[in-house]
């Protein structure tokens, strides 16, 4: 039996920053092609943010919306919820920096470090929020800069990442069966060093070795990750649907993490969700990490693919390893 929603998403928004980088412009910089890039991911083009667009205003726009959208104001807010792995600075959290942007003087603010799930793991966070009966009105978002951890000489990560912002309005749900049916969360810390930072954290300060050897970067094996995603996103998506006691035939879109769509494909292909129900802009916009999913679910309602009552599932997976799964009655 499907449960009733305890949470449901009042306001939604996006930013992207209007710097477009295209696989030409790699093309002139590293040895690599469109036509690789293409075929092995899927991007064709990214947004980047520069040095004078900061994360939090990435933020600031994106609530702006969302809370337009819920009809509330920022003094309205009880939480602000950050999924980032970029933030403006080490300390404090982006979120406050958000907080202040916004006047949302009523709201506690942290960020989140789950990687490419941050959004999915603060969504789940937000419900447990507002089943415990602690908050009502809570802004959650996933924005990353990955351009500024992003390694310009290295081919292997350089043409993958991108910059952007989104995020939503929850707040607890009404009697219209709209909400949030089930969240599945996961980590695997054994699998860390696959997609990592190496230098820079308290483990290895920001140091003239660390800027030398450039491990203040992301480094990945693609390839492991690549498996590791797919099954990960699987089994999360199998178990988000149980949860909701729902099949996939009944879903509308599957709004997957954008990192490569190769991926996006295994993960439908196994979930059995034909490609025409699935929100696909990882060739607009690469893997915006945190990002990728409220950038996605922005643009599905744009373009009239998610109406109100539209079934929706989203997964994710990314470093940690973390993934995650909701399953969503818009
Ligand atoms: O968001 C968090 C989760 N992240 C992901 O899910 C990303 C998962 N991984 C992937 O999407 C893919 O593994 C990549 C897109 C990163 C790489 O694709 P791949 O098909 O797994 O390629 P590969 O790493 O096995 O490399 C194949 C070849 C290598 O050359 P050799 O060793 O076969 O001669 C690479 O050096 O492709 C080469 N290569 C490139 N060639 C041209 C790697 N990057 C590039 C490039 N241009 N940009």
């Amino acid at each position: 039996m499907t449960p009733r929603p305890i949470a449901r998403i009042t306001g939604l928004g996006a930013c992207l920053p209007p710097t477009v980088v295209t696989n030409a412009d790699f093309e002139k910089s590293l040895d690599t092609s469109d036509q690789w890039i293409v075929e092995r991911t899927g991007i064709r083009e990214r947004r980047i943010a520069g040095p004078d667009l900061t994360l939090a205003e990435m933020c600031r726009v994106a609530s702006t919306k969302a809370l337009a959208q819920a009809n509330l104001s920022a003094k309205d807010l009880d939480v602000i919820i950050l999924g980032t792995v970029t933030p403006d600075r080490r300390l404090p959290a982006t979120a406050c920096d958000l907080q202040a942007l916004l006047g949302a003087t009523n709201a506690a603010a942290f960020d989140i470090s789950a990687a490419c799930p941050g959004f999915v793991y603060g969504l789940a966070i937000a419900r447990g929020f507002i089943a415990s009966g602690q908050a009502n009105r809570i802004l959650v978002l996933g924005a990353e800069k990955l351009s500024t951890v992003t390694d310009s000489t290295d081919r292997s990560t350089a043409v993958l990442f991108g910059d952007g912002a989104g995020g939503v309005v929850v707040e607890p749900a009404d009697d219209s069966g709209r909400g949030i049916l089930s969240s599945v969360l996961g980590a695997d810390g054994t699998l860390a060093d696959l997609l990592y930072i190496p230098g820079g954290g308290s483990a290895d300060p920001v140091s003239e070795k660390v800027v030398r050897e450039r491990s203040h970067f992301i480094k990945m094996a693609g390839r492991e990750v690549f498996k590791a995603a797919v099954l990960a996103m699987s089994r999360a998506c199998d178990g988000a649907l149980a949860q909701a006691g729902i099949t996939a035939d009944q879903i509308d879109l599957l709004v997957p993490h954008q990192a490569n769509i190769r991926i996006i494909e295994a993960t439908a292909k196994h979930a059995g969700i034909p490609m025409d129900k699935v929100m696909v802009n990882v060739d607009r916009f690469g893997n915006t990490s945190a990002a990728t999913i409220p950038l996605a679910l922005d643009q599905g309602v744009a373009e009239g693919r998610i109406k109100p009552g539209s079934l929706l599932l989203l997964v994710t997976f990314g470093a940690g390893f973390t993934w995650g799964s909701v399953v969503v009655r818009w």
